[in-house]
C-alpha cells in the first residue's frame, strides 16, 4: 500500500517523530505511545497531543513540567510557529501546535499530492432499472456515486465509474406480454419510459382479474432467457430507449460513466457460477429444485441463487458480474453505491463471495449504503405505482426557483447567461442538498432551505465563490511576490490554517465514503472567508499586505471551486 496521508498527515507524521525523539530522550517512552491528532476547532491549532498526560502518569510528575519541556524543545522547529507564547498552547495536559504560516503556504503552493496512487477503485452507482422511471433512490446513488468517483480521482486513485443497468429479470416477461397486448410502437419511440410504465401498470391491474397472465409472463421470460429472437429484439428496444432517457438526465447532472454493464450480459456465465458454488459445497438444493446458499451467521438469511423453474436471479447475476469485474479491471477495491434497503442482500452477496473464494481477500468490497429521501413533512418521497416523482420535473422546479432569484439579483445579465446560472444553481442545489447530509441517515428535502443563499446550501457556496471572484476582478492583475508571513494578522492566519485542511477533508471523505465531509469543510471555509473579507480589508489594505491578501482570496476561490467540482457542482463567475 502507498502512504495514504495528505499534506496535513505528512506534517503530522513529521511532528509525531519529533515529539517521539524528545519524549524518548527525556522520559524513555516508546515512539508508538505518541499520538498526534487534529483538533476540531480552528483556534486550537493544527495538531494536538496528549503525550504529556501519559508521561505524567507514568513518572508521577506534574503535566506542566512535561508540557514546559516539550514546548521549549519543539518551538525550535521551523515548521512550528515561532512566537510560541500564544502559539503553542498547553491546555490541561494537552499541547497544541500551530504550523508556521510560511510552511503552510509552501505546502499549499506545492501542487498535487496523490496519496491514493496505486489504488484502483471500481465504483458502481446509479444502476437504474430499464423500462422504469429512475426514482429518488437512484438519484441519490447517482449523485453520491459520482462524488465518490471524483473524490477518489482527486486523491490520485484510478477509478472505474460503472453503471449496472437492471435490464434483466422476470419483470421483462411481464413487460413483453404487456407490450404485445397493449403497447404502442409510436409512444414507445416518443416517450419510452412513460409508455413502458403505462403498460406495466396495466399488466398488474389486469393480472388481478386474469391471473393466467402471470404464467404467460413467466413463459415469456423463459423464452427470452433461451434466446427467442423476436422477444430479444423488443427487449433491445426497451433497453436502448430507456438508456436514451437516462443519458439525458446524466448529462444534466454532470454524471459520466466509463462503462455501462447490464444484468443481462451475464446470462452465459451463470451456469458456471452455480457449478462453482456446488463444487465448494455451499449450495443446498430444496425439494422444489430451487437452490440456496446457507450461511453460518444466523443473521444472514439464506440467499436464493436459482429458482425452481430454472429462471435466473438478481443474486446469481451479481456473483457473475463481480467475478467478471475482478478479472477485467483488477481493482484493489469495489464500492457498490446502493440504498440501505439492500443491506442484508449485500451481506449475503459478500459472504457468499468469501465462502466461494471468488475474490482475493485483499480486494475490499464495500456496500456504500444510504437512507431515504424524506419530503417536506418528513414523508417518504416514494415511487408507488401511479404516484411517481419525475426527476426531470424535480430538477426543473429547482432551476425555476433559481431563475427567479437570478432575475431579482442580476437583472443586468442576458437571457442566455441567466439560464446558464439558473441551471447551475438549481441543479447544484439539489445535489448539494444530498451531499451535505450524512448518507447513512434519511435526508430531508426542503425547498426553502435548499434554495436559500444563506446557510448550508449549494447556492450559498456558489455565491461565496462569485463574491471572491468579484474582488479579484476589481483587483486586476495580481503581483507575484514573496510570501511574507510577518505582516499577516490573526485573521489571515486563520484562513491559511483552514485552507490547508482541504485535502484532509477529501481523505476523510474517501476513508468513510462520505462526501458530506467535503461539503461540511467547504461550508466552514465559506463562512470563514465571508467574515474574513468583512473584517480584514483586502482591496483597501496597503501594499504589500494587499497583495498577500489577494493571494489568499485567490487561493480560497480555487479551493472552493475544486471542492464544489469534486461534489459535481458547477461554479459560475457571476450571479
Ligand atoms: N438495479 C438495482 C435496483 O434498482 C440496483 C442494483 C445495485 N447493484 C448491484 N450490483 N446489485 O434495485
Amino acid at each position: 500500500m502507498t502512504s495514504e496521508v495528505g499534506i496535513l498527515g505528512m506534517l503530522m507524521k513529521k511532528l509525531q517523530q519529533e515529539i517521539a525523539v524528545v519524549v524518548k530522550e527525556h522520559w524513555q517512552l516508546d515512539t508508538r505511545e505518541v499520538d498526534v491528532s487534529c483538533p476540531r476547532e480552528l483556534g486550537h491549532g493544527d495538531f494536538t497531543t496528549n503525550i504529556a498526560l501519559k508521561v505524567a502518569a507514568r513518572w508521577g510528575i506534574p503535566t506542566s513540567q512535561v508540557t514546559g519541556i516539550l514546548v521549549g524543545e519543539l518551538a525550535q522547529r521551523p515548521f512550528i510557529r515561532k512566537n510560541f507564547t500564544n502559539v503553542i498552547i498547553a491546555e490541561p495536559g494537552f499541547v497544541n501546535f500551530f504550523l508556521s504560516p510560511q510552511s503552510i503556504w509552501r505546502e499549499l503552493s506545492r501542487g498535487k499530492y496523490n496519496p491514493y496512487r496505486g489504488r484502483k477503485v471500481i465504483v458502481e452507482y446509479s444502476a437504474p432499472n430499464i423500462a422504469k422511471p429512475m426514482h429518488v433512490g437512484h438519484l441519490r446513488s447517482t449523485i453520491i456515486g459520482q462524488a465518490l468517483v471524483n473524490i477518489y480521482r482527486a486523491l490520485g486513485a484510478r477509478v472505474v465509474a460503472l453503471n449496472y443497468l437492471g435490464d434483466w429479470g422476470t419483470q421483462f416477461g411481464k413487460l413483453l406480454v404487456a407490450y404485445q397486448k397493449w403497447g404502442s410502437k409510436v409512444q414507445l419511440k416518443h416517450t419510452p419510459i412513460d409508455e413502458m410504465l403505462r403498460i406495466y401498470v396495466k399488466f398488474h391491474k389486469e393480472a388481478k382479474i386474469h391471473p393466467e397472465l402471470e404464467d404467460e409472463a413467466k413463459a415469456a421470460f423463459k423464452n427470452l432467457e433461451q434466446g427467442n429472437k423476436k422477444l430479444l429484439q423488443t427487449w433491445k428496444l426497451f433497453r436502448e430507449y430507456s438508456l436514451r432517457e437516462f443519458n439525458d438526465l446524466y448529462k444534466r447532472l454532470g454524471v459520466k460513466f466509463d462503462y455501462y454493464e447490464g444484468e443481462s450480459q451475464y446470462q452465459k456465465s451463470l451456469r458456471k457460477v452455480l457449478n462453482e458454488l456446488v463444487a465448494k459445497k455451499i449450495i443446498t438444493i430444496n425439494e422444489d429444485g430451487s437452490q440456496v446458499v446457507i450461511f453460518d451467521d444466523e443473521k444472514i438469511t439464506p440467499m436464493l441463487v436459482q429458482k425452481s423453474d430454472g429462471a435466473s436471479l438478481y443474486a446469481t447475476r451479481d456473483l457473475a458480474a463481480l467475478k467478471a469485474r475482478l478479472k477485467k479491471y483488477h481493482p484493489t477495491e469495489m464500492l457498490y453505491v446502493v440504498a440501505n434497503q439492500q443491506a442484508l442482500y449485500f451481506d449475503q452477496l459478500f459472504t457468499c463471495v468469501k465462502l466461494a473464494g471468488f475474490s482475493n481477500p485483499k480486494v475490499k468490497l464495500t456496500h456504500v449504503k444510504f437512507g431515504l429521501v424524506l419530503g417536506e413533512e418528513g414523508k417518504k418521497m416514494s415511487t408507488r405505482e401511479g404516484e411517481i416523482i419525475k426527476l426531470e420535473e424535480l430538477l426543473n422546479k429547482a432551476v425555476d426557483l433559481a431563475w427567479r432569484t437570478v432575475e431579482k439579483k442580476n437583472p443586468e445579465l442576458g437571457r442566455r447567461e441567466k439560464a446558464k446560472v439558473a441551471e447551475a444553481v438549481g441543479v447544484g442545489a439539489v445535489k448539494y442538498n444530498d451531499l451535505s447530509q450524512n448518507r447513512l441517515t434519511d435526508i430531508t428535502f426542503n425547498w426553502r432551505r435548499m434554495m436559500s443563499f444563506e446557510g448550508n446550501s449549494g447556492p450559498y457556496l456558489q455565491y461565496t465563490y462569485v463574491r471572491l471572484k468579484s474582488i479579484l476582478r476589481k483587483a486586476g492583475k495580481l503581483k507575484s511576490l514573496r510570501f511574507n508571513a510577518d505582516i499577516l494578522i490573526e485573521l489571515d492566519v486563520n484562513l491559511l490554517h483552514k485552507l490547508i485542511q482541504y485535502q484532509d477533508s477529501l481523505l476523510r471523505a474517501a476513508k468513510e465514503n462520505s462526501p458530506h465531509l467535503v461539503a461540511n469543510y467547504l461550508y466552514e471555509l465559506a463562512n470563514l472567508v465571508n467574515s474574513y473579507y468583512h473584517e480584514a480589508p483586502v482591496l483597501k489594505a496597503v501594499e504589500p499586505l494587499r497583495s498577500l491578501r489577494l493571494l489568499l482570496v485567490q487561493r480560497t476561490a480555487l479551493v472552493l471551486k475544486s471542492g464544489l467540482e469534486v461534489l459535481g457542482i458547477k461554479v459560475v463567475e457571476r450571479m
